[in-house]
């Protein structure tokens, strides 16, 4: 009899690691030792695929990118989500061209068909000292100039946060033709999900020095203050980003890399 009104204790124990396993991977300090840019990195240790960002001081428009992953028989492809989904915000894709790296900016319009093409007044620049191609893993490391905007992704306001949510997706199979920054993409069929980028952490005063490889003067340098983000004000990301309550991924954990 005692021992049975222990039982719904145990049943609580016994269901709390399945809850913390649902919680997204952070982000955490990383060097690439190719262009000594340190990082907030993202790293899935199931399929390899690692996103890095790097922010000025008082971030504006720019931050730096870096993703990296396997391309099985120099195919496929890996992309970001500039906030926690796939559908609304600006999606960053690249693949591998022979010893090259070919990448383009893409807006989804549903979950169903490969997104298309869009431009605005975002750009990319690549980082050559970071930009490789192997065969068999492709590095892309990239200036993105105005990219920091709540329209986008994250607003500037919003990397005062210690955990806005972003994504990423990876795909083992070949575009339809590597050559066409517009080609069609096949579905991310290697891993996808959010993770929560530590965007507090990824402010350096060497910004500017590191901007500088894109062999573009950064926009911005690091000198004018950016006012903390009340949250939900205008100047924050417009999508949901940094919040918990978005669970409609929640049905994809055989998907899930940490
Ligand atoms: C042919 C191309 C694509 C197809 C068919 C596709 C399809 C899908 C589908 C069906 C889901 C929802 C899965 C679920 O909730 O269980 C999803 C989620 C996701 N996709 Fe894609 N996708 C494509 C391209 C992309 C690209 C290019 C990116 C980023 C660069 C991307 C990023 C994501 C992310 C981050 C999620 C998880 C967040 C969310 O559910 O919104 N996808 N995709």
């Amino acid at each position: 009899m005692i021992a049975l009104s222990f039982l719904p204790y145990l049943r609580v124990l016994f269901f709390l690691p399945s809850l913390t396993l649902a919680a997204s991977a952070t982000t955490s300090t990383f060097t690439d030792t190719d262009t000594g840019i340190t990082f907030q990195r993202f790293f899935g240790a199931k399929t390899q695929f690692g996103f890095g960002i790097a922010l000025p001081e008082n971030p504006t428009t720019d931050f730096i990118g870096q993703m990296d992953f396997p391309t099985p028989a120099n195919a496929g492809w890996g992309g970001i989500s500039l906030a926690d989904e796939m559908v609304g915000p600006l999606l960053l894709v690249a693949w591998p061209t022979g010893n090259n790296v070919t990448s383009s900016f893409r807006l989804a319009k549903n979950e169903d068909d490969s997104p298309p093409v869009t431009t605005g007044s975002f750009a990319v620049s690549p980082i050559p000292q970071g930009t490789s191609a192997n065969g068999t893993h492709m590095k892309f490391t990239f200036l993105c100039q105005n990219c920091i905007d709540g329209k986008l992704g994250f607003a500037a306001g919003d990397t005062n946060s210690a955990g806005f949510e972003m994504g990423w997706a990876l795909a083992s199979k070949a575009v339809k033709n590597a050559a066409d920054p517009a080609t069609t993409l096949p579905f991310h069929n290697s891993g996808f999900e959010t993770f929560q980028a530590q965007l507090n952490l990824a402010r350096s005063a060497s910004f500017g020095e590191w901007a500088a490889m894109a062999g573009v003067a950064a926009s911005n340098g690091s000198t004018t203050p950016v006012a903390a983000a009340a949250p939900g004000s205008a100047s924050a990301s417009s999508f949901g980003g940094g919040d918990d309550d978005d669970d409609d991924d929640d049905d994809d954990d055989s998907d899930d890399d940490d």
